[in-house]
Formats: structure tokens, sequence, C-alpha cells
């Protein structure tokens, strides 16, 4: 972790949140993180399931004025708008109130098929909005497992990250076989990747790579997260299951809020 930056704390509610539950989440959250000092506080995005987009944004401003929270989604279109049923486009999140998207989930890659070529076109139209636009990256067990870890994940990134756009890029590792499974990596091979993305970084884009948070995911919990949080080059968290409890994300917010 920089001393430099704010740790950064995301939820990925994934396909959760019916509205009663995604306000009183909020409020929650928007209490807690309420109560700790500006200067200590992380940078905390909620990415709520679409539908819930509106209902949260409203419970962040409703309890705040200026938010301390900011408001994601988990995935958008390539197209600004067009003909594409069923899907949300990067001008349409930006107009429903989000600052950040996160683009090539896990689950989307390897359950939905989703492409590097298709994650940097979605890359691109979410940098085109402003939106902070989050690249997950993160290789198999098959892939840990036979040592191409390293290979897996820089090909991932070189092929996702759209290299000439101005805006801000983040990314955030994952590996696959320890999203939502009660396994996280440990310290040193969070280390050892994070370095390596680092230097894929300064390759791909040289003016700018040690700008780019990079964020460890995967099983975060309350009582991993502090261990996470001080592995050198981990810039925050990407928290899918621990974010849909208020008093375990809390908790988590507050081991950020003392990095
Ligand atoms: P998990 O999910 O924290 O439940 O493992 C992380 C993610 O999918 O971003």
């Amino acid at each position: 972790m920089s001393a430099l930056r704010r740790p950064i704390v995301i939820g990925n509610w994934k396909m959760h949140g019916l509205l009663a539950q995604a306000e009183k989440l909020t409020a929650a959250l928007v209490h807690h993180a309420g109560c700790i000092p500006p200067s200590a506080a992380p940078y905390i995005a909620l990415c709520p399931p679409f539908t819930a987009l509106h209902a949260v944004r409203a419970a962040l401003v409703a309890a705040t004025g200026p938010a301390p929270i900011a408001l994601g989604a988990q995935n958008c279109h390539a197209e600004p708008q067009g003909a594409y049923t069923g899907e949300i486009s990067a001008p349409l999140l930006k107009d429903a109130g989000c600052t950040l998207v996160l683009l090539g989930h896990s689950e989307r890659r390897h359950g939905m098929s989703e492409t590097d070529a298709q994650v940097r076109l979605k890359a691109q139209a979410a940098l085109a909005q402003g939106l902070k636009t989050v690249i997950c990256v993160g290789e198999t067990q098959a892939e840990r497992e036979s040592g191409d870890a390293l290979s897996a994940v820089s090909s991932q990134l070189t092929a996702s990250l759209p290299q000439g756009a101005e805006g801000e890029v983040w990314v955030a590792y994952e590996p696959v076989w320890a999203i939502g499974t009660g396994m996280h990596a440990t310290r040193d091979d969070i280390v050892a990747m994070h370095r390596h993305i680092r230097s894929v970084l300064a390759r791909l884009v040289p003016a700018r790579a040690g700008g780019v948070p990079v964020l460890y995911g995967g099983s975060v919990k309350a009582g991993n997260v502090a261990e996470i949080l001080a592995a050198e080059g981990v810039d925050g968290v990407l928290v899918g299951g621990a974010s849909l409890d208020a008093g375990e994300f809390s908790a988590i917010i507050d081991a950020a809020a003392q990095v």
C-alpha cells in the first residue's frame, strides 16, 4: 500500500440486492463511513445490480449530502447507445450517478465468455464517459497449478487494457479460484502478482503506470483484510460476498482506515 494513496474498498454485490435490502445496507454503511475522520477515510464504492443503482444513489445522497461513498456498476456495453436489448451503456451508468464501473470480472469472462477484446472496448467506452474503470484480471486454478499464473495475467491485462485512452484505469487482481471460495492467495503470491502487474503496466502505459491503483479481490473478509492491505503493492480490495453484510463490510472499511 502506497503511503500517498487512500486505500480503496469496493463492494461488488453481484446479483444480490433487493431494494429493501439495498437501502438498508447502504444506510448502515453510510452511517458507518460517516463516523470515520475524513483524513483517514478510505475511498469506498458500492457496485449494486443495475436495478438498485437508483435506490442506492438516493440512500447515499439522502444520508450524507456529498456522499463519501461512490456509486459503481458491475458491467457496461461497449456502445454508447443503440439496439442492444438488455444491455446498459456507459452514458446510461453516468446518467444514473455512477462514477466507477467494474469490467472483465471473472464471472463474466469465464461464466459468459467475455473476451479480452470485449473488455478493452468496454473500457474505452467507460473511460470516454469519465468513469473510473476497474479492469479485473486473474488466473484460473489450472493456470496457477501449472506455473502459468503470471503469464496468464499479463496476457489478459495486455489485451484488455486500452493503452491510448485518457482517464482513470484501475486494475483488480482476482485469482479465479479465490472468488467466492473462502480461499485467498498467500501474501507472497499477492505481492509477486502485484509487482508483476505493475511491471506490465510500466510497459503498457509508461507515463502513468505508477498512478494506476492495483486492488486485490477474492474471498476478502474482515478477518484477512488487514494482512492483504499490508501486502506491498496492494492499493485496496474488491469485495464480493463480505460486502453484503453491513458488519463485515464495515469492519473491512475500518481496516482500510487504519492503513
Ligand atoms: P468474493 O468475490 O469476495 O465473494 O470472493 C470477489 C469478487 O468477485 O469481486
